[in-house]
């Protein structure tokens, strides 16, 4: 219920973050009841590794509230894009924070951005462009696989984010984004294997006043067919660019220094030598591992046709 902006108080139905370690969370809802896999209604209890919590006790808390456990303690945070990402289940393989920051950077999003996006997955990328262009703009997600697009749409619902968001079954590589999507997009994004055939239809679904355009594919291949594509139909100032981060250490590091004041001046005009001194000082240190493949992120813009 509450990936629609921030709220103070956990209301009964509320998802809710349990914030452990930096590497340690999970998403529960803040009801009394669950239902049992027999069946039945059971109080709604989730296991964490510092033992059991009880969901129904989590309404009426304010986010951002630490909560004891048996063996040690979590926050109760907000649900967000980021870390809806980390802990969703995966249908598909998905788009991860690093590169979704870029994408909705590329397509120059806004509040009021009409967005369109093939293939829906798992929906990952889908929370975060829906945080961006709420609540005056919508989000039209289109996915071949009718169960995949099923549950992605009730996903959107209990997250309090359906008016935001139309998922639609349909395959965009033989029969485009349909007759009623002319002319109405700011920004187009694909995730699919072939993005160059649905490529084809995307020039229609632009505004007048042309608009983004960014694609995500793994292999390079991908990305010349889909750059061949692009260019042959109109669109400008295409780039191809891959997305490493590398996550510095920052460390407290020991150096020893010449001290200066300390440096007696002989007869013969030498310097004695000086006493070693030590200075503690905070450094960043480059990563032990390279940042792994994810893919890569092609973008272009499609001009004005008045
Ligand atoms: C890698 S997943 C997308 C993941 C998504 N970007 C995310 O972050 O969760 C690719 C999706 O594209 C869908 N797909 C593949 N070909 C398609 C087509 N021709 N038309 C519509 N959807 C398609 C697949 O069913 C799959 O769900």
């Amino acid at each position: 219920m509450s990936f629609d902006g921030y709220k103070t108080v956990i209301k009964e139905g509320d998802s809710v973050i349990l914030y452990l370690t930096i590497n340690q969370y999970y998403i529960l809802e803040a009801k009394n009841t669950a239902v049992s896999k027999k069946g039945a209604t059971v109080q709604n209890i989730f296991q964490t590794p510092y033992g059991p919590i009880i969901c129904g006790d989590l309404i009426g808390k304010l986010y951002g509230t630490k909560i004891q456990l048996k063996k040690g303690w979590a926050y109760v945070l907000q649900p967000t894009p980021e870390f809806w990402t980390e802990i969703l289940p995966h249908r598909t393989q998905i788009i991860y924070s690093t590169d979704i920051s870029m994408i909705l950077f590329y397509l120059e999003l806004k509040p009021t951005s009409i967005v369109v996006e093939s293939g829906t997955g798992s929906g990952s990328l889908s929370h975060a462009i829906i945080r961006r262009i709420k609540p005056s703009g919508h989000l039209y997600t289109f996915d071949f696989h009718e169960t995949r697009a099923e549950v992605a749409r009730n996903e959107f619902k209990d997250h309090g984010l359906g008016e935001y968001v139309t998922v639609q079954t349909r395959d965009v590589c033989t029969n485009g984004f349909g007759k009623e999507m002319e002319n109405k997009a700011d920004a187009i994004f694909l995730d699919l294997p072939q993005p160059w055939l649905a490529a084809n239809y995307t020039t229609q679904v632009f505004k007048k006043s042309g608009g983004r355009l960014c694609s995500f594919s793994p292999c390079v291949e991908q990305v010349q067919k889909m750059c061949a594509a692009l260019s042959n139909l109109g669109y400008q100032d295409i780039q191809t660019v891959e997305i490493l981060q590398s996550q510095f250490s920052v460390q407290k590091k020991k150096m020893s220094v010449l001290n200066l004041n300390i440096l007696k001046t002989q007869n013969d005009g030498k310097c004695e030598k000086s006493e070693k001194e030590y200075v503690n000082f905070i450094t960043s240190v480059l990563p032990n591992s390279l940042p792994g493949h994810t893919g890569y992120l092609t973008s272009a813009t499609f001009p004005p046709c008045y």
